[in-house]
């Protein structure tokens, strides 16, 4: 497939010895309403991962609990025999329900079962990097991720994954995961308006390790703030692009994995998102999700 690496909005990053688009791509929502089934437009989902890659993004974050297994099969459809510069990093510690819901499933041998379901639907033999998933929907919560994170560290060992993150932690668990092992990403959620985590992301940045913020974008609730639209406005271009191109200035182990189910969406943040911001439009931002 052609790529324009030279155009790529934030550059690179390496998450351990993998160099990743810093601009990467979201695929949760390719997957049908509340990222359960089908989606409606599946030949739309497919071109959505090809453009992704044509562009020169080779970052695509997933899970097999999306659809469940839905945005897998849509990326192994796309993609496969997948190229070599593209890594997909999967997440495991949740399945779905009937009712969508995402009850947790950490213990030993549902993780190892998770691992397995990644590496079918994803036809893959390794994956790449894979985060472990902790807290609930409702957010993080402290406790102990150790006998989780062990199992994957175990299956680490075995060759089954290549690098390890932790997703949706508090800053104490970070530090307990690199107590056990290292890490080369953590991904929380956190945008504009939701700066929860702006001391782990300078700790973080301080010892090399990714940060990569999922919500980039609002999520389901999109972003939507004067600031926001008064900075895109005087820019010229879109709020998304405004949200996109604050992380990537915000700091330089911020990895972006916005969603779209849109090529137009997909062309249009990867174009906004190399903006450059001046000191006076980050101080109008800075006010957002603060007063
Ligand atoms: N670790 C976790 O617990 C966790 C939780 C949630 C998500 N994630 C990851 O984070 C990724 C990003 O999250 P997300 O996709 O839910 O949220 P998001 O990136 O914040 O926002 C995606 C939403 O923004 C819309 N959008 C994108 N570009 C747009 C544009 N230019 N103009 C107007 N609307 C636009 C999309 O709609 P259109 O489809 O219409 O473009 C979609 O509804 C997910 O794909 C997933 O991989 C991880």
């Amino acid at each position: 497939m052609d790529t324009h690496f030279s155009l790529l909005p934030g550059g690179t990053w390496t998450l351990g010895d993998l160099t990743v688009s810093r601009f990467g791509y979201g695929a949760m929502q390719l997957a049908g309403p509340w990222v359960m089934g089908p989606p409606a437009d599946r030949d739309g989902a497919i071109a959505v991962l090809r453009a992704a890659v044509e562009l020169g993004i080779t970052h695509i974050d997933t899970s097999d609990a999306y659809g469940p297994r839905v945005t897998n099969e849509l990326i192994r459809e796309a993609l496969s025999p997948y190229p070599s510069q593209v890594h997909i990093v999967t997440k495991v510690g949740a399945q779905r329900d009937e009712q969508g819901g995402w009850p947790t499933a950490r213990q030993p041998d549902q993780l190892r079962r998770q691992v397995d379901d990644n590496l079918e639907s994803l036809g893959l033999d390794v994956l790449d990097l894979v985060n472990l998933r902790l807290g609930t929907a409702d957010g993080p919560h402290t406790e102990s991720l150790a006998e989780a994170f062990e199992t994957l560290v175990d299956l680490q060992r075995q060759g089954v994954i290549r690098h390890l993150g932790v997703s949706n932690a508090t800053g104490e668990q970070v530090a307990e995961a690199q107590s056990i092992a290292p890490i080369v990403s953590v991904q929380n959620m956190y945008n504009l308006a939701h700066r929860s985590d702006d001391d782990l992301i300078d700790r973080l940045a301080a010892g090399g390790v990714a940060y990569v913020p999922f919500f980039p974008l609002g999520g389901f609730s999109p972003l939507q703030s004067s600031a926001l639209s008064g900075v895109a406005s005087r820019l010229g271009t879109s709020p998304m692009s405004v949200a996109l191109s604050w992380l990537l200035q915000r700091s330089p182990n911020i990895l972006l994995i916005p969603g779209t189910s849109s090529v137009a969406h997909l062309r249009e943040n990867f174009e906004g998102a190399a903006l450059s911001l001046s000191d006076d439009d980050l101080t109008e931002l800075d006010t957002i999700g603060r007063n």
